[in-house]
């Protein structure tokens, strides 16, 4: 493919058209933003990290059965994906309390729960991306209800993957937010990202954290996390 002019840029990535209409480039920037955009930063090879790490994770992914909008690796930070209407939602899963849930429903974070939760934002910046449920996604037509069955469907089967996934790298999966998009043809499809800045990664042997929270909350060694789980994961 060849890539044409930017159609997005967003805090962590830009989106380039193709001579395909049914093809994008995703570019990965450094680049980091918390606390709704009032912390603004870049983590060192960060896009690196989060190109190579989410294009590894999706091509599991679709090996077990979940498609997703992956197509071709160019370099380290570009990627070529199908083309998607990304479906407002933030999709989140949690196996153990943590962050905003633990801050909401007073839980220590680290407390293992009884059964993993599913979650849903409405992606919505100037909203702040509000906690709903699906009946607030029915009534504002935000997606059908066959697309929250398989959203809802397909989030589950994402957390059983990268819950093994991880586990094989010693890491324990605490929570991850997903995003879903619609091809041209109405299927649903995992798209966006998996990666350190998308997801709760603790160490299972030392409980560090390897991931966003250590730039969120101003911790330090985000580089080296990174790099940490990007070695784990593919060497
Ligand atoms: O902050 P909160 O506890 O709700 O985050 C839950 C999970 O969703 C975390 O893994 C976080 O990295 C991810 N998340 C995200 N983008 C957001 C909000 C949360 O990737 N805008």
């Amino acid at each position: 493919f060849e890539t044409k002019e930017m159609l997005y840029e967003g805090k962590a990535k830009q989106v380039f058209a193709t001579n395909d209409e049914n093809i994008v480039m995703v570019h990965y920037k450094d680049d980091a933003t918390a606390g709704d955009g009032a912390k603004k930063g870049t983590i060192k090879d960060k896009g690196i990290v989060n190109n190579k790490l989410s294009n590894a994770i999706m091509q599991k992914l679709e090996k077990a059965g979940i498609p997703t909008h992956y197509v071709e690796e160019v370099n380290d930070r570009d990627t070529f994906v199908k083309k998607v209407d990304i479906v407002p939602l933030e999709v989140i899963i949690r196996n153990v309390a943590a962050g905003s849930f633990s801050k909401r429903m007073g839980v220590e974070e680290g407390t293992e729960l009884l059964t993993p939760i599913l979650e849903f934002s409405y992606k919505n910046d100037d909203l702040h991306d509000p906690l709903i449920n699906h009946y607030y996604a029915l009534a504002l037509g935000l997606a059908t209800q066959e697309e929250i069955d398989k959203i809802t469907e397909y989030a589950f089967k994402v957390n059983e993957q990268l819950i093994d996934i991880m586990d094989a790298a010693n890491i324990r999966l605490i929570d991850f937010k997903i995003e879903f998009g619609r091809t041209p043809d109405g299927t649903i499809i995992l798209a966006d990202e998996i990666s350190p800045d998308t997801c709760r990664f603790w160490d299972k042997t030392t409980g560090e954290h390897l991931d966003k929270d250590l730039f969120r909350r101003d911790l330090g060694g985000e580089q080296g996390a990174y790099q940490e789980v990007m070695k784990r994961l593919i060497g």
